[in-house]
């Protein structure tokens, strides 16, 4: 069992998100996953150029330090995506790594697989930003396991750090048994059913014009159905 984190915060393992991550994936350890976690903070996944190589021959044509990250990525049974929230967003770091996923996204390529977020903030004012990465988690092809925030650098604070370490061991440790017994949530049939028809539709509208895309749905979910009629 593999589980991934991704650290969107330039705050790095000292931060409110990098502390948060830590229990998270000491939690999910002690529950037999192996963890790995990519630090985006300095910037090394540089944005999306638009050149849709990705599209249509199936890699991205700038090398820096995302091809690890997707690699590990696909090998990774559990996704953690996690951001400090910058004006009611995710930070830069870590939406560059979204919009560089694009064909992951179209291609349904971590469907199946388990996902949760995390995001660090410093008002009460987070919502949006959560509501996003979980989105994100779904669209992506994950089962959406949980979520949680911390906010007002309360991490930092010997008084509430032990509850906000707690909560961040509990969604490791819930993440770990998700994975370990390929836990299905019905409530979220649905809106995994709409996601994957309408990729599978919009690639195939582009056939031409993605070829790439086009071949991976031929291969990979030709047949596959997340709804039986
Ligand atoms: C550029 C920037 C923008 C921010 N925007 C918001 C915001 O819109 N709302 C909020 O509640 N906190 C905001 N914050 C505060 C951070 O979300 C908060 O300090 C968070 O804990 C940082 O996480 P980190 O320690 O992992 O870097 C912002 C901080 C920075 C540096």
């Amino acid at each position: 069992m593999k589980i991934v984190a991704i650290n969107g915060s330039p705050s790095g393992i000292k931060g409110t998100t990098g502390k948060v991550l830590a229990a998270l994936l000491e939690a999910a350890k002690k529950e037999g996953a192996g963890v790995q976690l990519f630090e985006l903070g300095a910037g090394t996944v540089k944005p999306c150029i638009s050149c849709h190589t990705c599209q249509i021959q199936g890699h991205c044509v700038i090398e820096d330090a995302l091809q690890p990250i997707h690699k590990a990525m696909l090998e990774a049974d559990g996704i953690v995506l996690a951001s400090p929230n910058y004006i009611d967003d995710v930070s830069a770091q870590l939406k560059a790594l979204l919009d560089r996923s694009f064909s992951m996204y179209h291609c349904q390529m971590l469907n199946g697989k388990y996902g949760a977020c995390v995001v660090a903030s410093g008002g009460p004012r987070y919502e949006r930003v959560v509501d996003y990465l979980m989105d994100k988690i779904g669209n992506i092809g994950c089962w959406k396991v949980g979520s949680m925030v911390a906010a007002g650098g309360l991490i930092h604070d010997p008084e509430y750090a032990p509850a906000i370490e707690a909560e961040a061991r509990e969604l490791g440790a819930k993440l770990a048994r998700a994975i370990a017994t390929r836990a299905v949530f019905p409530e979220q049939i649905d809106a995994r059913h709409d996601t994957f028809e309408v990729m599978r539709w919009l690639v195939a509208s582009q056939k031409e014009a993605w070829p790439f895309e086009y071949d991976y749905w031929q291969t990979h979910w030709k047949d596959t159905v997340i709804k039986p009629e």
